[in-house]
């Protein structure tokens, strides 16, 4: 059946015209509606006259509109794909990344300076051989005072303001219960450093915090005397100072030793010349230490005829102060960050 190649619907023009104007999907498919729509699509309509024409006239008008039909539905999903790809386009643009734009700056973690010095210290005495043992922070009366010799209602008890638990339970005032529990499980020779917390009740200043870490040292063999606790603190400090840092023992007491002593290094800051720091006297007292008291090695089981020991208890915190030149003990508890960038 030959019809007119060229002759085209009406409808056609003004399908083209309509379908220029559209500018979005939804605009799309409201103009197909409007022609192709089952039940008043504008093609659809014009299908449904063709009942009431001729039977001569009816081949060619079915077969032109079917034409149109085919056009305009192969126009319109043309057109459908090209304002998909438009729309995909324009999202990839909106998620991309600006590769020129600077990053984002993440501060790299750091040690925190007083575990810096904890550690800087413990490295030196495990160096010389000692070994890093611990305890609880939590602890009985019986090791934190009675094995001590500090009984109850002895003056010592005083001079550590003791934040108690309970009746026997404190949070430990010092390191030196570990001295008690490792004599207690262990023969010598003991040679071992106490890296730890400690608590008191002390109010908050420039150099007292109600928590704060000491390193304890305890050295137990035969033929120890006081020369070998100040040849070892002497070597430690020079390692951990500087070679010309100088040692002093003066007398003092302390329960579980005797005798008993403090030790000073010689100013760090004046090389012993006399300055602000060491209050004009060249020293720094820096710790409490003696020679392990024969009732307490006794007490564990060791023979204090054939065995001696010297033992120490020293603040980390208050030689991070003197190592970094800090003044106030409070700035390493507060977690400023502008004050930690500086270690
Ligand atoms: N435990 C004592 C204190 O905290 C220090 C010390 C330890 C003294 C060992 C002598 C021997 O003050």
């Amino acid at each position: 059946m030959k019809t007119a190649p060229d002759r085209v619907h009406p409808l056609w023009d003004e399908f083209c015209r309509h379908l220029n104007s559209v500018s979005s999907l939804v605009e799309l498919s409201d103009l197909k509606d409007k022609y192709l729509g089952r039940k008043r699509g504008l093609i659809s309509l014009e299908l449904r006259k063709l009942g009431a024409l001729s039977p001569q006239e009816r081949p060619a008008a079915g077969h032109e509109l079917n034409e149109l039909k085919k056009r305009v539905e192969k126009l319109l999903s043309q057109r459908t794909g090209e304002f998909k790809e438009k729309e995909r386009l324009r999202k990839l643009e909106m998620e991309g990344i600006d590769v020129t734009l600077p990053g984002y700056a993440f501060a790299p973690s750091a040690i925190h300076p007083l575990r810096r010095v904890w550690k800087e210290m413990e490295e030196i005495f495990v160096r010389m051989g000692f070994a890093v043992v611990s305890g609880p922070e939590v602890e009985s009366d019986y090791y934190n005072f009675e094995a001590l010799n500090i009984p109850k209602g002895h003056p010592a008890r005083d001079d550590q303001d003791t934040l108690y638990l309970s009746e026997n339970l404190v949070l430990r005032t010092h390191t030196s219960p570990v001295q008690i529990r490792t004599m207690e499980n262990q023969k010598p020779p003991i040679r071992i450093i106490v890296p730890g917390r400690v608590y008191r009740r002390d109010a908050v200043d420039a150099t007292h915090t109600p928590m704060f870490h000491q390193i304890e040292g305890l050295l137990v063999d035969e033929g120890i005397s006081l020369a070998d606790l100040k040849g070892t603190l002497e070597v430690f400090f020079k390692v951990l100072f500087s070679p010309d840092t100088r040692v002093r023992l003066r007398p003092s007491y302390f329960p579980f030793v005797e005798p008993g002593a403090e030790l000073d290094i010689s100013c760090i800051f004046c090389a012993g010349g006399g300055c602000r720091v060491c209050k004009k006297s060249g020293w720094i007292e820096i710790l409490g230490a003696g020679m392990v008291h024969p009732r307490i090695l006794e007490r564990v089981g060791y023979d204090p005829e054939k065995y001696t020991g010297f033992a120490w208890g020293m603040g980390i915190d208050r030689i991070a102060l003197l190592k970094y030149q800090v003044n106030d003990l409070r700035l390493f508890f507060e977690n400023d960050v502008r004050f930690l960038r500086q270690f």
